[in-house]
């Protein structure tokens, strides 16, 4: 008797990507894409790769020799991709790392940083009238994520960026880095009057995440109408996100940020660009 398999099987033509990270347990990125594969029917898989840093340039070559479509990278192997790369996107050079691996039918290693468009695609889809050239943007924050937002935000033409940073010397440097007149460092904890005018806040800190201290910032003289976003997911809900909201500001949770920037991936890899929805919200934070 034949019985029906209740799950769908890879095909001999099935294509395969995964993120590699050390460790890598933690990712939702698995959980993500394959609610994706489950609703567009996609022959295909996603998994886990757990391979230690030593084992990074080799992993990625039989990875490519293995026939994979592509892989995620993260931390601590997004600025080792660079040099692996055989062309980078002008993103990823900007912002000097790759989260997206694509390897081409012709054997080449295509890097790409979706990180910044992940950060602007959330705040469209959840502030859909925000005009980023029509104010100042605040940026708490000056490591790897902090990078990826301001270029990002340098692209939609924002007038002038504000970053702060526990340690100031860390926001000079990104700001040498980037080297774009708009960038301008303000003082850790902020003035009001960096706050005054500003038409967008950023928590790119690892400060209010399950675990770590809490961001302590006085919002008092923020504009009512900015709009107050934290990269932090875990809590969806940070103090930092309370606190504007109590007050009557437009509030954005980062779990949008990296549901977005997972797109380009996929699209790359099986050829559709996934949708955004408040379902796949609800399916990655639900426990496993
Ligand atoms: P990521 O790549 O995720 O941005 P990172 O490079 O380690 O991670 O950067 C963490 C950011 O959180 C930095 O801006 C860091 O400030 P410092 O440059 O002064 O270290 C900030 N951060 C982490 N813990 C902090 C704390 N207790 N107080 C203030 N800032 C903190």
């Amino acid at each position: 008797m034949t019985s029906r398999i209740p799950y769908r099987t890879l095909s001999g033509t099935s294509r395969l990507a995964g993120v590699m990270g050390w460790p890598v347990s933690h990712s939702k990125s698995p959980r993500l894409h394959g609610y994706w594969l489950a609703k567009y029917g996609i022959d295909g898989s996603y998994m886990p790769l757990p391979v230690e840093p030593k084992n990074f340039q080799d992993a990625l070559k039989s990875l490519r020799n293995l026939g994979f479509s592509g892989v995620n990278v993260t931390i601590p192997q997004k600025e080792m991709a660079m040099p692996e790369c055989d062309e980078l996107s002008d993103r990823a050079r900007r912002i000097g790392a790759v989260n997206t691996v694509t390897f081409a039918k012709d054997g080449r290693v295509l890097g790409d940083n979706t990180d910044g468009f992940g950060f602007i695609e959330n705040l469209r889809q959840e502030a859909p009238d925000i005009d980023f050239a029509s104010g100042p943007a605040v940026v708490l924050g000056a490591g790897g994520a902090s990078r990826a937002v301001l270029v990002a935000l340098l692209d939609e033409g924002v007038p002038e960026i504000r970053i702060a940073n526990r340690t100031r010397k860390r926001a000079y440097d990104l700001a040498t880095e980037i080297n774009d007149p708009r960038i301008k460092v303000v003082n850790w904890p902020l003035d009001p009057a960096d706050l005054a005018d500003a038409l967008l806040v950023v928590n790119t800190t690892s400060l209010g995440m399950v675990g770590q201290p809490k961001l302590e910032i006085d919002l008092e003289g923020l504009p009512k109408t900015a709009l107050v976003t934290d990269i932090v997911y875990a809590p969806l809900i940070t103090d930092l996100l309370a606190q504007a909201k109590k007050r009557g500001n437009p509030v954005v949770d980062g779990l949008g940020m990296l549901l977005h920037q997972a797109r380009p991936g996929f699209h790359r890899w099986f050829g559709i660009d996934p949708e955004v929805t408040p379902e796949l919200r609800e399916f990655v934070l639900s426990p496993d």
